[in-house]
């Protein structure tokens, strides 16, 4: 998508042909600056300090990072550090793991001379199939958007709400729950985005609100405990979020807050759907409140915001009374039944085993 006019991905291979080059999402919304990647061990802490952040992009990094250590030493001993080493930035998003286990069962039978070139391969691979994917999402949610288009009055935007930030910035290109609002905008149907801020690292005010706003897509900031009132106030049409890992079974893990936003959303027959890529889906988990990891960060995330002054400097301050613990849970699960639906790049299903095994018949059972 755009920055300043400009077509930007989220993640890029340099001239050189080596180092990786990223958004630096940490600085956003009040600085655009990029981070340079030169070995397995700063993907990694980009990764965990959330440099990159989004379950696609997570994978995508994790893919580089692969192919940068490779670069370093083709061996099979530095091909399990670098896989171990990857796999523990963030327990959550699935899609890690996926990419992770893609590169290595490709490097692993092929002889270490070659390997360095087929994990740069691979990764471009990754990032560029992530881009069509979210087109095919995109496509797909498009549908929904048009049908609850024609129950408006002539020229009223549909209202969609989401959560988090599951755009562009969390993917290598177009995003996830955002792939069908950025295809309706450019498609003229009148669209407007209620976006949560989503605390406690803001970043549906900071990323979604930024990337929304480039690309010039009416939006209106709200603070989380918003959306009830909303919904009970016949503003919301719909609700579209990304989601971290998604159970064989349907169940959605999310950004913490997502889970109540289904709630509100049951309760007001308001449509609840997901926007997910298939490497998003894992197979193996039926029972998402259960199986699914649930992250849990650093408390400064929650008693510090950062923010930019009038002089335009950034800072961070305080905002939790001195002494108070805080508590930090970065995700919650959406049981399968709130969810009306799964927009994948396959088509849409119901949030259930069947309906993710009859767009997906080849996966079940799979771990990654
Ligand atoms: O903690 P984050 O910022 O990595 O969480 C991101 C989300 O929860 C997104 O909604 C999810 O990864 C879907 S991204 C297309």
């Amino acid at each position: 998508m755009k920055i300043n006019g400009r077509p930007t991905r989220t993640i890029w291979l340099n001239d050189d042909g080596r180092t990786v080059e990223v958004i630096d999402q940490t600085r956003l919304p009040f600085a655009y600056e990029t981070l340079l990647l030169q070995n397995v061990e700063e993907a990694a802490i980009a990764i965990e300090r959330m440099v990159v952040r989004g379950a696609p992009l997570i994978g995508a990094t994790a893919a580089y990072g692969m192919a940068l250590a490779m670069a370093d030493e083709p061996s099979d001993a530095n091909l399990e550090m670098a896989s171990d080493r990857l796999m523990r930035t963030r327990p959550t998003a699935v899609n890690l793991r996926w990419a992770i286990n893609r590169v290595k069962s490709e490097l692993i039978d092929i002889s270490p001379k070659d390997r360095e070139a087929s994990a740069y391969k691979l990764a471009a691979r990754i990032c560029n199939e992530d881009v069509e994917i979210n087109a095919s999402i995109g496509r797909n949610g498009l549908e929904i958007i048009k049908k609850a288009a024609t129950n408006k009055p002539k020229n009223a935007p549909v209202n969609v709400l989401t959560h988090c930030n599951a755009g562009w910035l969390a993917t290598v290109d177009w995003g996830t729950a955002t792939s069908p609002i950025y295809m309706a905008h450019d498609e003229g149907i009148p669209v407007h985005v209620w976006v949560d801020e989503t605390r406690p690292r803001n970043q549906g005010a900071s990323l979604t609100a930024y990337e929304l706003g480039h690309h010039g897509v009416p939006h209106t900031v709200i603070p989380d405990n918003t959306g009830g009132h909303l919904m009970q106030h016949g503003h919301v049409d719909l609700v579209i979020t990304g989601t971290d890992r998604t159970t064989a079974a349907g169940d959605v893990c999310n950004k913490i807050g997502t889970y109540l936003k289904a709630l509100a959303a049951k309760d007001n027959s308001v449509p609840f759907y997901v926007a997910l890529p298939s490497p998003t889906i894992d197979f193996a988990l039926f029972d998402g409140v259960k199986d699914i990891p649930i992250e849990q960060r650093t408390g400064d995330e929650v008693s510090k915001m950062t923010g930019i002054t009038e002089d335009g400097s950034i800072q961070t301050v305080d905002i939790v009374a001195e002494g108070s613990p805080v508590a930090n849970y970065a995700f919650d699960v959406t049981p399968a039944r709130l969810v009306t639906g799964l927009i994948t790049e396959a088509g849409i299903c119901d949030a259930s085993r069947e309906g993710i095994a009859t767009l997906f018949p080849d996966r079940a059972g799979m771990t990654d």
